[in-house]
């Protein structure tokens, strides 16, 4: 058994645990999420930071820079901590003018493995989800032959464990019925709430949901309800809005995505504030 001092204590995931205050690295890459960042000695301290603070779960994606998060993550924690896990994504790549075209053909799914494995400087990776959808959101259709592909590459060893982002509710059954599914990824925060049901289904079945954008992501999350609470518990919106999400449901993770290490701080501070039952209640009409 692991323990943490992080808000929310962990999360177990087959033979991974996990904290479920976790990190997100997009942030890390340069503006629109390609290139390099300006400050890459400030992205490299705020990965170290991470680690330092306890944190054994960050999310990433070879389509970041493209490689640059992965590069990034390798530069700066490899040799990797032992509870450290690394969650990855393949199905999306970039076009030169900052697009995330699908890259879903089994050959470039096992070509993103590969890469995934050399940039992160792995043998194995711990989790790899199959990204769907495209920029708008989940798309109907089927996985099969793709989540396939992903699952012979499991088969293999050359992944631990999969899952599924930009996922629709049809979608995740299908990927069960082809390999088991550790996670589902999707965009999910306080005032965005299309998964509820999927979140409570998949909480039975002791699957972990990652909501991504969990602050809101490029526009930051603005309601007037949220600001009341926040203003009352003389707390920012970022740090309701992530207590929130933890007091949701036990299978969410977080990974809140920063490229300064003060807001890390803020939030691991910020995803412990206790909220009352009337606090609940107010947050929980916003997305309604
Ligand atoms: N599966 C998918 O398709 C998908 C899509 C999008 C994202 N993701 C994953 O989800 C993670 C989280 O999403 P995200 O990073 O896009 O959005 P997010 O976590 O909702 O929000 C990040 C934004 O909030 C700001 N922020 C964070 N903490 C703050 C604080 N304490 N005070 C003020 N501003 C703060 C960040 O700016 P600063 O840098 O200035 O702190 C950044 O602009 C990503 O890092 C990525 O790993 C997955």
């Amino acid at each position: 058994m692991s323990s943490t001092s992080l808000p929310g204590g962990t999360w177990t995931l087959g033979d991974l645990t996990v904290t479920r205050f976790g990190y997100g690295a997009m942030q890390l890459a340069g503006p629109g999420v390609m290139g390099p960042p300006a400050d890459p000695d400030g992205a490299l301290a705020v990965l170290r930071e991470a680690v330092a603070l306890g944190v054994t779960h960050i999310d990433t994606s070879d389509a970041y820079g493209p490689h640059v998060t992965n590069e990034l993550i390798r530069a700066a924690l490899h040799p990797y901590p032992q509870a450290l896990h690394i969650v990855t994504k393949v199905g999306a790549t970039r076009d030169p003018q900052g697009g995330w075209p699908p890259a879903r053909q089994p050959a470039q799914l096992r070509r993103a493995v590969h890469e995934n494995l050399t940039n992160l400087g792995l043998d194995v990776l711990d989790l790899v989800n199959l990204r769907l959808g495209d920029a708008q959101g989940p798309r109907p259709g089927s996985l099969a032959e793709a989540f396939g592909t992903l699952a012979e590459l499991r088969q293999e060893g050359l992944i631990r464990h999969l899952g599924v982002s930009n996922a629709t509710a049809e979608q995740v059954v299908e990927a069960q019925q082809i390999a088991p599914v550790g996670c589902v990824q999707n965009l999910y925060n306080l005032a965005y709430r299309q998964d509820d049901a999927l979140i409570d289904a998949l909480a039975e079945q002791g699957v972990a949901y990652v909501p991504f954008f969990p602050l809101g992501g490029f526009s930051p999350l603005q309601s007037a309800a949220l600001s009341a609470v926040a203003a009352r518990l003389d707390a920012t919106p970022m740090s309701v809005a992530l207590a929130w999400l933890l007091h949701r449901s036990p299978n969410i993770l977080l990974i809140p995505g920063t490229s300064s290490a003060a807001h890390l701080r803020e939030n691991v501070v910020g995803a412990g504030l206790a909220l009352s039952d009337e606090d609940l209640a107010e947050l929980d009409k916003i997305g309604r």
